[in-house]
């Protein structure tokens, strides 16, 4: 069971599940689930949801934004559909297999005392002909990511003909990973009937556009989005020399007492293997997670780590968005990510549901104008700190100052790294609101 606790920002406007509409059985599986009292992004959205609307909802990482389109998703069901057909009623489209595994576990939890719904689940890296089996037969649900449907679409296995809601859970992701064309694709496939819902942590640039494209006058749910300083995350940034000096710190942080389960992301699928032999050889269970593994050892992994087999998943980006495990106490990021909005994510793997996680970053001098960035875009100032012993060289040969360091202090200082410099991209974006757009298809 979860309580969200009154500190943490959802637990203002809380709701009974109850006032929300709901269908009983939906309810009772939600009150077995543990959820007492709906979240603020769900008290918002699953009104307006059920009342058919188009929705953009951003809330930070961890409060409920599946449940948030699930619930009402599920409702819908309650009804039989008027038209004939075999195919999904509800489409929900994630960028990486894991979420898509994720989600839907969560929709036959909440669904389990509902008659006539069966979700399907299409994932690439795994056998054609069970999909195949599955997809011939009726079903209600269908959770996806963008190229196995694309697939299956143009094999002409799939009829949309009664489709009524699409998801795009983590859309600003899908475009990132180069899936606008499948996904706009993929929209046109779908009637012009259907009700849409685009949901993340972080809705800005391109996927606004995007949803202009795809969405009917869409009603806009805004909640602690990334502006506003995430109250269960402990944000910590330690300035490194070089790669060594990293492993150092990484050493001292794995052998800390609080430190129970944790990600580590690194930026190539390269180290993150290297990494996890170094790790292994010192004795730690740690596992690796990454684009080039087969998609039985990356469930195999996954489930490992949500059942503590694994103290220490390193990962590369494909970790950093949707993925749910409460016990989660620590993220570091061994290598900074390429942007702000990745950064947002990756720290959400820890402080969720009202728990509270560390996550930690390393950088290099020469990084220092990310971490700018980063902080502009989350509206709260990263706690630098150093541990001693592990010093950056810089800060050695200068007298130590009183703590806690502040980033201007490293502003002008030269840091001589060997670590490779990641890219700064500036992500800056304003958001782009247009009524009304001519939505694809
Ligand atoms: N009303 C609730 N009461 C208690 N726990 C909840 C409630 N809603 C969701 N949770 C739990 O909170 C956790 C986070 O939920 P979820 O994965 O939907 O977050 P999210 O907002 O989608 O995060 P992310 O942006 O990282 O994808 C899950 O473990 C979920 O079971
Ligand atoms: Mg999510």
């Amino acid at each position: 069971m979860v309580v969200l606790p009154a500190s943490n920002p959802n637990s203002c406007h809380i709701m009974s599940f109850d006032n929300l509409n709901l269908d009983p059985q939906i309810l009772r599986a939600v009150g077995e689930a543990g959820y007492f009292e709906a979240t603020k992004v769900q008290t918002e959205a699953i009104p307006k949801i059920l009342e058919g609307l188009d929705i953009r909802a951003s809330a930070q990482t961890g409060t409920g934004k599946t449940a948030a389109f699930l619930l009402p998703a599920l409702n819908y069901l309650i009804a039989p559909s008027n038209l004939d057909g075999k195919g999904p009623r509800i489409l929900i489209l994630v960028p990486t297999r894991e979420l898509a595994m994720q989600i839907a576990s969560q929709t036959e939890k909440f669904s389990k005392y509902l008659s006539r719904v069966r979700t399907v689940c299409i994932v690439g890296g795994v056998p054609y002909p069970p999909q195949v089996r599955q997809l011939s037969r009726p079903y209600e649900i269908l959770i996806a990511t963008p190229g196995r449907l694309i697939d299956f679409i143009h094999r002409k296995k799939i009829n949309f003909s009664r489709l009524e809601m699409l998801v795009l859970d983590e859309a600003d992701r899908m475009l990132d990973m180069g899936f606008s064309k499948p996904v706009e694709e993929i929209v046109a496939a779908t009637p012009s009937s259907r009700q849409t819902l685009l949901f993340s942590a972080t809705l800005r640039g391109s996927v606004l556009k995007l949803s202009e494209k795809l969405m009917d006058c869409p009603v806009e749910i805004t909640v602690h989005a990334n502006r506003e300083k995430h109250e269960n995350i402990h944000q910590i940034l330690h300035f490194v020399d070089d790669l060594a000096h990293k492993n150092r710190l990484l050493d001292y942080i794995l052998t800390q007492q609080e430190m129970k389960t944790g990600i580590v992301f690194t930026s190539t699928k390269r180290y993150t293997d290297h990494l996890v032999k170094e790790l292994l050889d010192k004795g730690y269970k740690a596992a690796a997670l990454h684009g080039d593994m087969n998609q039985r050892q990356r469930t195999r992994t996954i489930n490992e780590l949500r059942h503590g087999k694994i103290k220490i998943l390193v990962a590369t980006d494909v970790a950093a968005r949707g993925i749910d495990i409460q016990s989660i106490t620590h993220v570091i990021n061994f290598d900074l990510p390429k942007n702000t909005e990745d950064y947002v994510h990756r720290i959400g793997r820890t402080g969720r549901a009202g728990t509270m996680g560390t996550a930690i970053s390393f950088a290099v001098g020469t990084e220092i104008s990310l971490i700018k960035h980063i902080e502009k875009f989350t509206g709260q100032t990263i706690e630098i700190k150093e541990i001693v012993g592990l010093e950056p060289r810089s800060q050695k040969q200068s007298s130590q100052k009183a703590h806690p360091l502040s980033l201007r202090r490293f502003e002008n200082r030269r840091f001589k790294s060997k670590t490779s410099v990641l890219h700064k991209k500036s992500t800056r974006g304003r958001y782009n609101r247009k009524l009304c757009p001519g939505k694809i298809n």
